[in-house]
């Protein structure tokens, strides 16, 4: 009997145009370009004047081009990311009106980061059980809109934007091979964002009006060790070792993260995917959007072997290993647009900065974190 795959036949990416620079940030934060570049090897990042599910659908819509399906033979589209417009109706199902996609399922699934990542480890599983068999996997993020502009420990590290696969079973073996995934939930403390969730109405903060509970040493150890584990424990299930990994596409959280899973992992720097000096951190889109330029820039070869390590809030970890398939460039290209921003990005951000309540500033010191000393038992 032969076993079903999920190949990737297609990729696509929506970045928006406005850049943020590091000078940028600093004419209202206390940081400077030599702060930022030094600890985080982040240069720039993109602001978006569209939805996030609109910024989804461009990336999905250029994916299906990519891959020549059309968006009625879609049977599922999972959408990864934290950055919600609303909890219910869910964002999947918002992107299949836009696609068109009228027979697709469609569900959200929020890891934060690694939401991408868990979502194209899960439709991978549905694709070989035969539950499906061509899905969209999106990683999304609109983290402007709900950044704390106010706090220089945050508002420095992260940015917009869109990208996404395309599925389809195959009885070659392609497409995601072996993934571990994981949650060092100890720390789930060490990440969290008030005021998006009900847990904290009446705590005072407004929903969506947002305060960064973030320890960033914290998070920096955590998130090196749980992407190198979860890296050596995919690598020896798949049978893979360090010379047979021909390119790794991480997450991009912090240069210097990526340094250390890289060299835990035995990849040398020039075998691994970089964006987080152009693009900061995008969450959910991050890898995406990686693996997507990884492609237009020739580096990933017919066969190649892919590992792509990730952690975000929860603090959930994973890495994945992917065969690529013999074809490595688009079937079919779109290249519609928007209209393009009529605000440069520091305009945006100053307009969203002008929005936010001061009053819940001035409580980030004072309130402690709603559930961090909730137990059971
Ligand atoms: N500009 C200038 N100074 C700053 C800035 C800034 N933007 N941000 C913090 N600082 C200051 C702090 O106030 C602190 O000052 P103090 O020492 O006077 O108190 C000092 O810089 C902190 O310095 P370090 O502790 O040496 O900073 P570190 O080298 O740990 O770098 C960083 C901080 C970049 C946040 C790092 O810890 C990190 O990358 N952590 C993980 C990144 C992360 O968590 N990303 C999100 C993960 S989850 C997800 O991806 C959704």
């Amino acid at each position: 009997m032969t076993s079903t795959y999920a190949a990737i036949t297609g990729w696509g990416k929506w970045m928006p145009p406005a850049v943020l620079t590091n000078e940028d940030l600093s004419t209202f934060l206390d940081t400077n370009d030599e702060w930022i570049t030094t600890r985080t090897g982040m240069k720039e990042r993109r602001v978006s004047h569209v939805s996030a599910m609109d910024m989804a659908t461009a990336a999905a819509r250029r994916a299906l081009a990519c891959a020549g399906v059309d968006a009625g033979d879609v049977d599922l589209i999972v959408y990864g990311s934290t950055s919600y417009e609303e909890q219910a109706p869910n964002s999947a199902s918002g992107v299949q009106v836009l696609l068109g996609a009228k027979q697709a399922a469609a569900m959200d699934v929020n890891t934060a980061c690694t939401s991408f990542l868990y979502g194209l480890s899960s439709a991978t599983a549905m694709i070989r059980t035969g539950m499906v068999r061509n899905a969209v996997v999106i990683g999304v993020e609109l983290v402007s809109r709900y950044m704390d502009w106010s706090n220089r420990n945050v508002a420095v590290l992260f940015g917009d934007g869109a990208a996404a696969v395309v599925l389809q079973a195959t009885d070659r073996e392609e497409g995601v091979v072996g993934s571990v995934l994981g949650c060092d939930a100890e720390g789930r403390a060490t990440l969290r964002i008030r005021g998006f969730g009900c847990g904290y109405a009446n705590q005072g903060v407004t929903y969506g009006d947002t305060l960064w509970d973030f320890d960033g040493p914290q998070i920096f150890k955590r998130a090196v060790r749980g992407m190198s584990e979860a890296s050596a424990k995919v690598m020896a299930k798949c049978g893979v070792t360090s010379e047979q990994v021909d390119l790794c596409v991480p997450h991009q959280a912090n240069l210097r993260i990526i340094e250390g899973v890289a060299k835990y992992a035995g990849v040398p720097m020039e075998k691994v995917m970089l964006t987080v000096q152009r693009y900061g951190n995008m969450s959910a889109a991050t890898v995406p959007v990686a693996l997507v330029e990884a492609l237009e820039e020739g580096r990933i070869r017919p066969g190649a072997t892919l590992l792509m390590p990730a952690f975000g809030a929860g603090l959930t970890f994973c890495s994945l290993v992917v065969k690529w398939g013999e074809r490595v460039t688009p079937l079919g290209v779109l290249d519609d647009e928007f209209a393009p921003p009529v605000k440069t990005a520091l305009e945006m951000v100053n307009e969203i900065r002008a929005r936010q309540d001061p009053h819940h500033r001035s409580l980030a010191g004072l309130m402690a974190p709603v559930f961090a000393e909730t137990r059971i038992g």
